[in-house]
Parts: C-alpha cells; structure tokens; sequence
C-alpha cells in the first residue's frame, strides 16, 4: 500500500497516461488478496437487507419484500407503496433485468427511490444467485 501511494505520487509529475497505469496496478494489487468467491447470503445480509426480507411473514422494510423476486412481476407486492415508475412498471424480474437494477436503479425506471448501486459485477451476480437459490 505505502509503495503504491509512493508510486502514484511520484509519477503525478508524468502526464495522464502514467498516472492512468499506475492506477490500473495499485487496483489489480489490491484485488490480490481476495481468492474466494464473494458469499451472496452475507453480502445480501449487509448490502440489501436492512432495506428487505426475504420472506412474506417479516414486516416489510424501508423496500418490499424479495420472497422468490427471480420470476416475480416488478413493483406489485401488494400493499406496498411503490414510486409511480415502478407501480407502472411490466416486466418480470430475471437474472438480466436484477444485474441492471442493481447497477443503477434509475437507470432503469427514472423515478426509482432505491438508494443502492452496485459497480462490480462479481458482487452483483452472487447476490442474484443467491435470491435465485431462495425460490
Ligand atoms: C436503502 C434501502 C435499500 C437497499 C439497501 C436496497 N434496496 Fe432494493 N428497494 C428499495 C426500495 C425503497 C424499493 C422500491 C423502489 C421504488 O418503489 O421505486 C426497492 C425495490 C427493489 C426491487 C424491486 C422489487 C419489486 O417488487 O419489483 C428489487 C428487485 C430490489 N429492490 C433488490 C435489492 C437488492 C438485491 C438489494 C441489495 C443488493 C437492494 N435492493 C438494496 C430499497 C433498498
């Protein structure tokens, strides 16, 4: 870490590219360490659900719940107060459509209120397989 930081300060000096590089290398060190798949029920439990439940019986929270979301129809849990975009929405959850959810909601419906997004693909695809694997 400390070389790396070195590093990156030294080359500021050296124009755009050089400093792009260097980024690119303390990314990859940084990513060395982790050898074992991401775990998508512990990420579930500390990224969605203080947000959902993955059950019908729970008291929803600040979103519904996501009890067999893979092959659900999008924004009808009944009682649930969904923004506009979302109550009008018409489609059915799979494993596509949740990648794109969760990289950037309002990317997909304008006026979604989910204050989450998810860069990393790796971290995305085992939350999904995880819901998945609750139907
Ligand atoms: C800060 C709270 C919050 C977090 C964290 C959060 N969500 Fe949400 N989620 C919401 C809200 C609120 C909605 C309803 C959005 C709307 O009505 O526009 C929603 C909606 C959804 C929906 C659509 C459900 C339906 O009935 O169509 C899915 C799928 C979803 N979230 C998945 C996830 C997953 C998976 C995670 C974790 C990776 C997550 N959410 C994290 C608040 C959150």
């Amino acid at each position: 870490m400390y070389m790396t930081k070195l590093r990156a300060f030294s080359s500021i000096g050296l124009g755009f590219c050089s400093a792009l590089l260097v980024v690119d290398t303390a990314s990859a060190q940084m990513t060395l360490p982790s050898t074992k798949p991401p775990d998508g029920a512990a990420l579930f439990r500390t990224q969605c659900a203080t947000c959902h439940t993955t059950n019908t019986t729970d008291p929803p929270r600040q979103g519904p719940t996501l009890a067999r979301i893979v092959g659900r129809k999008a924004g009808k849990i009944e009682g649930f107060k969904y923004t506009p975009g979302l109550a009008r929405a018409d489609f059915t959850w799979d494993e596509a459509k949740l990648d794109a959810w969760l990289t950037n909601p309002q990317a997909m419906i304008s006026d979604a209120n989910m204050a989450y997004r998810q860069a990393k693909p790796e971290t995305r695809s085992a939350i999904i397989a995880y819901l998945k694997g609750l139907n």
